[in-house]
């Protein structure tokens, strides 16, 4: 499976300054052909970001879709809406929502459901706050957000669904994880969804990603572990420049096998 390089743009942009984000990311990422790019922009505007990359090998990503298929749920919109917009992926389970917004476990699965009814792949985060690292329970955690969210989805293990390992207290922030400490934690996932379902959906029907204040700096350090399947990126995907350099970062190691 292609390495993957996904831009969460959360809730940044307004109208002028997200469809200008959009045409720069649409004319600077044309040279960047190994990486899989995939674009989570607000739902107000994926029309319009969707009609914007038409054409372009750009895929787009909803930063959410509710539990249930359809039905009474004011303000939410559903996988089928977002897949009808061209929505290949949506951003699941993310810390954000889950500490902010309370999405429990339940939610979480639901809406994998829901993705993979309407045709899409989710991008699921899981991931430990400071307490819980502090704590030593980085691991318990990750594997119980694993089991609660997967366990009652039907649709795998024949789908596929990418796992983004976002520790809480390095996103959007001042501390940064050691890309060392990220091998354990891939063992971990592999480990996990192999007891889960097998080895073999792992190799084949999972990628294992990181999110956490990647910037072009530290992109390089990640890039070069040869277990990880790609990057998500907040703040950082918000500067075309800073986010060309971390997808050209990821084609030289792409290019070169590693
Ligand atoms: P960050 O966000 O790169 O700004 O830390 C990552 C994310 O929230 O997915």
């Amino acid at each position: 499976m292609r390495r993957i390089l996904i831009a969460n743009w959360k809730m940044n942009l307004n109208h002028q300054t997200q469809t200008q984000l959009a045409e720069d990311f649409k004319k600077r990422l044309k040279k960047i052909k190994q990486l899989e790019i995939v674009v989570a922009p607000s739902f107000v505007h994926l029309q319009e970001v969707s009609e914007i990359f038409n054409g372009t090998n750009i895929k787009l990503a909803a930063q959410d879709v509710a539990f249930e298929k359809s039905g009474a749920f004011t303000g939410e919109v559903s996988a089928g809406e977002v897949r009808e917009i061209g929505c290949q992926y949506a951003i699941i389970g993310h810390s954000e929502r889950r500490i902010k917004l309370n999405e429990t476990e339940k939610m979480v699965s639901g809406k994998i459901n829901q993705c993979y009814g309407a045709g899409m792949i989710p991008i699921l985060c899981v991931g430990e706050t400071s307490e819980e690292r502090m704590r030593n329970e980085t691991e318990s955690v990750i594997i119980k957000q694993l089991y609660d969210s997967i366990y009652k989805v039907s649709g795998l293990p024949e789908k596929e669904i990418i796992i983004a390992y976002e520790p809480v207290w390095a996103v959007g922030g001042s501390q940064f994880l050691d890309p060392d400490e990220l091998a354990p934690i891939a063992f971990l996932v592999k480990k996990t969804l192999s007891a889960m379902y097998s080895e073999k959906f792992y190799n084949n029907n999972v990628r294992f990603i990181y999110g956490g204040s990647v910037n072009s700096i530290i992109a390089p350090a990640f890039w070069s572990a040869k277990f990880l399947d790609g990057l998500l990126i907040g703040a950082a995907s918000l500067d075309i420049e800073e986010f060309y350099n971390i997808a050209s970062e990821g084609e030289t190691f792409s290019a070169r096998g590693q």
